[in-house]
């Protein structure tokens, strides 16, 4: 990032005269874009390639940057390579049998097929158990969002398409003895990341006016 002759905002009100910890006025307007056309993208439209080892530590030091209140680090994040996909294949299907036997052949097929999607796929762990500093689960689970949103905004930041897939078989036992999640311990959701082979119109979103208040 390049520095910029920085002072302290208190009182200042030209955009330019802020103190942006060291980013230029451009740097901050290209986070704002960066922020504001990131848009999730189905796992169906993530192909090869996909982020390189290099590229895959830059998006494991943008989720270390994430706010975390007590420096805990509620989150862990496991990948699942090409050759265990099959194992995640099985556990979706198994995970969708045990909650209706009666699953077709091709809803089986479906559910298998959703572990083969996108170059990079890893599971989101939060780490919610009994913590010193006793931190609450909902905060801990603030900073695991705010993990992933920098995970996605990196990988966004590289050209990549993203997104993040959940579903019913988080929460089934097979998930849990797969990717052997301790107690206290919860299967978030994937991340998946790849080249974007078609995208679509970003969403419209929410206005402010919507979502903020005044005391
Ligand atoms: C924890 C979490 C789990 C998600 N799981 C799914 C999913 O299973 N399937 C899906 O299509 N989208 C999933 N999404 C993505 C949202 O659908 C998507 O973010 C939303 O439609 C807004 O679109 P945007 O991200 O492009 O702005 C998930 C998002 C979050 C935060």
């Amino acid at each position: 990032m390049g520095s910029t002759q920085t002072e302290h905002s208190h009182g200042i009100q030209s955009p330019g005269l802020r103190d942006l910890g060291g980013l230029s006025s451009a740097e901050s307007g290209f986070a704002e874009a960066l922020i504001t056309s990131r848009q999730n993208i189905s796992p169906k439209r993530l192909v090869e390639p996909g982020p390189n080892p290099e590229e895959q530590v830059r998006l494991y030091r943008a989720a270390a940057a994430a706010p975390d209140h007590g420096l805990l680090v509620p989150w862990r994040f496991v990948i699942v390579p090409p050759e265990r996909r099959s194992a995640l294949a099985n556990t979706f299907a198994l995970a969708l049998i045990d909650r209706d036997p009666g699953a077709s052949l091709e809803q089986i097929e479906a559910a298998r097929e959703k572990a083969y999607r996108a170059p990079l796929l890893m599971l989101v762990v939060a780490k919610l158990g009994d913590c010193e500093p006793a931190i609450p689960a909902l905060e801990r689970m603030v900073s695991v969002g705010c993990a992933v949103q920098n995970m996605l905004l990196s990988a966004h930041s590289m050209a990549y398409g993203s997104s993040l897939t959940s579903g019913q078989a988080m929460r089934s036992p097979r998930m849990r003895k797969l990717f052997e999640l301790k107690e206290g311990e919860e299967a978030v959701c994937f991340i998946n990341v790849g080249t974007v082979s078609k995208r679509k119109v970003g969403r419209v979103h929410p206005e402010p006016s919507s979502f903020v208040s005044q005391l």
